[in-house]
């Protein structure tokens, strides 16, 4: 046995005893700090002669070494047992309902238009953007709107002051369809050309079912040989996407937009179903009805040059349709003005939740 077995034996029996992570703390700088006891048995060593040395050596060292031992046992456990007692006293309820924390929801105009986006995009199409501050060649001359036309007006059209940054030929203006971005997706862009273009539009107007701003979304295909049925094709898979159901019949009637030719208004099938109307089914049906739902037509080859395409290479449709009209349709509003008023039980009541994306497999825009 040796000498320092007592000493040893006292020290574990101190440090097993200590209160605390402080008690503990003041036992080791007891023992091993500066001036501790088995660091004074170490400074002891020098003075030894070679053979005390060489016994006295390995027994200090184990000394030391089980007193540092026993320290960190003895914390690790107290710091088990603390964790111990804090997991036992802290516990969490599942079964609490979660405190709701403020969640704006997504707008039904911001809902549509990406549905839309979804929609299209598995057609092929892109989305193109183009600026809401319109000059006048984009939003009229080059979609073959001439002078006399009714839509460039100052009473139908919001124009910007005329000042020395207005441009040579035409003042600016809120744009007042999304059409002038078909002429900037097919210089920007080229041929063969597939988009959708959703976005905000602006007509002096105003009652129920007209506001000053609306949304619309422009389809545009340019392509070598696109013709009327793909347009039709186009707007069925579209319309059966976007409504969710399979009995969507489309009427092409003869019309007239300065920028397609032949221009087709197209109606769609409907019945009032408790005072909403419901898509489906031919308009021509026992209590269905005929409603205009947009403008379409074959891309004036006049607007094709403009936009510096070769006519008598590229041709293709274009269609506009109105994104409120289409939620309103959709989700069952029946006031236009009030999608724009901000009324928060408004978009609490109409609005999405931004986790509910749209998905073609899930359908879009399906919700509880
Ligand atoms: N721009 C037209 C409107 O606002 C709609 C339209 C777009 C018609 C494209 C034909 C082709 O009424």
């Amino acid at each position: 046995m040796s000498d320092y077995t007592t000493l040893e034996r006292d020290a574990r029996a101190r440090i097993d005893a200590a209160a605390d992570l402080a008690a503990l703390e003041a036992l080791r700088v007891e023992y091993l700090g500066k001036q501790g006891s088995v660091s004074a048995l170490l400074k002891t060593l020098g003075a030894m002669s070679p053979d005390e040395r060489l016994e006295k050596g390995p027994q200090i060292q184990g000394l030391r070494q089980a007193v540092s031992d026993a320290l960190g046992a003895r914390k690790a456990a107290m710091e088990a047992a603390e964790l111990e007692a804090r997991l036992a006293s802290e516990t969490v309820d599942l079964t609490l309902p979660a405190r709701e924390a403020p969640a704006g929801s997504v707008h039904p105009v911001s809902q549509v238009m990406d549905e839309l986006a979804e929609i299209f995009a598995d057609l092929g199409f892109s989305v193109a953007t183009g600026p809401e501050i319109e000059d006048d060649w984009y939003n009229f001359t080059a979609l073959n709107m001439p002078e006399s036309h009714p839509a460039r007006a100052m009473h139908d059209t919001f124009y910007f002051p005329a000042d020395e940054e207005s441009p040579a030929d035409g003042r600016m203006l809120l744009r007042t369809h999304t059409s002038p971005v078909q002429i900037r997706s097919m210089m920007a862009l080229g041929a063969p050309l597939r988009i959708i273009a959703p976005g905000r539009v602006y007509r002096s107007d105003s009652d129920a079912t007209h506001t000053p701003m609306f949304h619309q979304v422009e389809g545009l295909v340019i392509d070598r040989d696109i013709h009327l049925g793909h347009l039709k094709w186009t707007l069925e898979t579209f319309l059966g996407a976007f409504f969710e159901r399979e009995d969507i019949v489309l009427r092409l009637r003869p019309s007239y937009f300065p920028f397609t030719e032949p221009s087709v208004e197209v109606d769609v099938g409907f019945a009032l179903e408790n005072g909403k109307r419901v898509l489906g089914g031919s308009g021509d049906a026992p209590g269905h009805a005929w409603m205009e739902l947009l403008g379409s037509g074959m891309v004036n080859r006049r607007v094709i040059e403009m936009a510096g395409l070769d006519p008598d290479e590229w041709q293709g449709f274009a269609f506009g349709v109105g994104v409120d009209r289409l939620a309103m349709l959709k989700y069952g509003m029946d006031d236009l003005r009030a999608f724009f008023d901000g009324d928060v039980r408004w978009l609490r009541h109409y609005g999405f939740s931004f986790l509910d994306q749209p998905t073609l497999s899930a359908g879009v825009g399906a919700r509880a």
